[in-house]
């Protein structure tokens, strides 16, 4: 693959834009190194970056509303830097920790990915500042050394131990398809999504809960995995076989079995979901979603009941198939509805929030669109 630096020369400033994601199907399996089947989202971060040679990093943000924060790039460390800004410092830090040898620059951001609300606005965050420093100081590094260095940054630096998919989406996703990203060794392939072509449209239904990662119950999760994991003598919970899982339910604490069967089950739903669209049926995805959600409800127990009460309305308006999205504690629920009712089904969930004395949902269509990329 030919980064943009090989192809053009180093540029001194431009533009850069990460979009954020929805993720199909295959939940809370990527840091079981299972399967996930991410669509990048039209909403990006986008960022104004120029190189500056003084060793200080100046971060402007629309949203943050703010001053400038200036950082001096030798002073990163892990922990230092609070609030939004830790996410790019965080990524010049995993830069010049991986021996790059960057400097500083002056980074200006916007968004219209909404945060908080479970559609990877820290990963596009992250990855806007990857794209724009590799190609700033010419490092020629792929999209997945990038979204690996995005991880690094948000694990490491910001504290939150989330998986790769959200990173790998944000830069590997392609318009008109899913990633089909194996989390094990990174090797993906674009499948195609025509919902257009089959009369059909992705809503996407913003519960307005706010989704936080760092709030501790995501790594408890994740470490009751990776106990499960040990406890089967497997390297990771992908390695257990659905023939397999009866037997080692029998083994385990009570209290981490539906942890490993949701694992395990949503690990099968994206196969199933991929074996839908390479079938051009993306229709069929309907039932795949829907059981999704009912495992993240029941087993994982990450959904609340403003996702639940969207999943049923969207479903009792006649979606084919709903569920929530991402990490899950609030965030956003996607339902698969007919192109020609979608306006419609997102009032009839608008009106059921209303009923129940939820705020109301914020609503938006998803097209499969371009992961990160320059602008200018
Ligand atoms: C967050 C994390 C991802 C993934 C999802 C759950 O978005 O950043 O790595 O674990 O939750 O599927």
């Amino acid at each position: 693959m030919k980064t943009f630096t090989a192809l053009y020369g180093r540029p001194a400033e431009g533009e850069w834009a990460a979009p954020g994601r929805v993720n199909l199907i295959g939940e809370h399996t990527d840091y079981n190194l299972g399967f996930v089947l991410p669509i990048a989202l039209p909403q990006t971060v986008r960022a104004r970056a120029a190189r500056r040679d003084d060793g200080r990093l100046r971060l402007w943000s629309a949203q943050g509303g703010g001053p400038v924060t200036e950082l001096r790039i030798a002073d990163l460390a892990p922990g230092a830097v609070p609030g939004w800004a830790g996410y790019p410092a965080g990524v010049v830090w995993a830069l010049r920790e991986a021996g790059h040898q960057v400097g500083g620059a002056d980074i200006r951001l916007d968004s219209d990915v909404p945060g908080g609300a479970g559609l990877s606005s820290s990963a596009a965050l992250e990855c806007v500042v990857a794209t724009a420093y590799a190609d700033l100081y010419g490092l020629g590094l792929t999209a997945p050394d990038l979204a690996l260095l995005a991880q690094r940054a948000e694990n490491a630096f910001v504290g939150v131990p989330c998986g790769i998919m959200d990173q790998m989406a944000s830069m590997c996703c392609r318009p008109g398809a899913a990633l089909f990203l194996d989390s094990r060794d990174l090797t993906a392939r674009q499948v195609p999504v025509d919902l257009a072509g089959a009369g059909l449209a992705l809503l996407v239904l913003d519960t307005r809960v706010k989704h936080d990662l760092g709030d501790g119950a995501y790594a408890a999760l994740r470490a009751g995995c990776e106990r499960a994991a040990a406890m089967l003598g497997l390297p990771a919970l992908r390695s257990l076989q659905p023939s397999a899982l009866a037997d080692a339910l029998a083994q385990l604490p009570t209290e981490l079995g539906p942890l490993v069967r949701h694992v395990v089950t949503e690990n099968a739903r994206v196969e199933e979901a991929v074996a839908h669209l390479d079938a051009g049926d993306p229709a069929a995805l309907g039932p795949v979603l829907t059981a999704g959600h009912a495992s993240l409800r029941d087993d994982y127990r990450v959904s609340c009941p403003e996702t639940d009460l969207a999943v049923e309305a969207a479903l009792a308006a006649g979606a084919h198939g709903a569920r929530m999205t991402g990490g899950g504690f609030g965030g956003s629920v996607i339902a698969l509805v007919d192109a020609a009712e979608a306006g419609r089904v997102a009032a009839e969930v608008t009106a059921a929030f209303r009923a129940a004395g939820y705020a109301e949902p914020r609503t938006l269509t998803a097209v499969p669109a371009e992961g990160a990329r320059r602008l200018a």
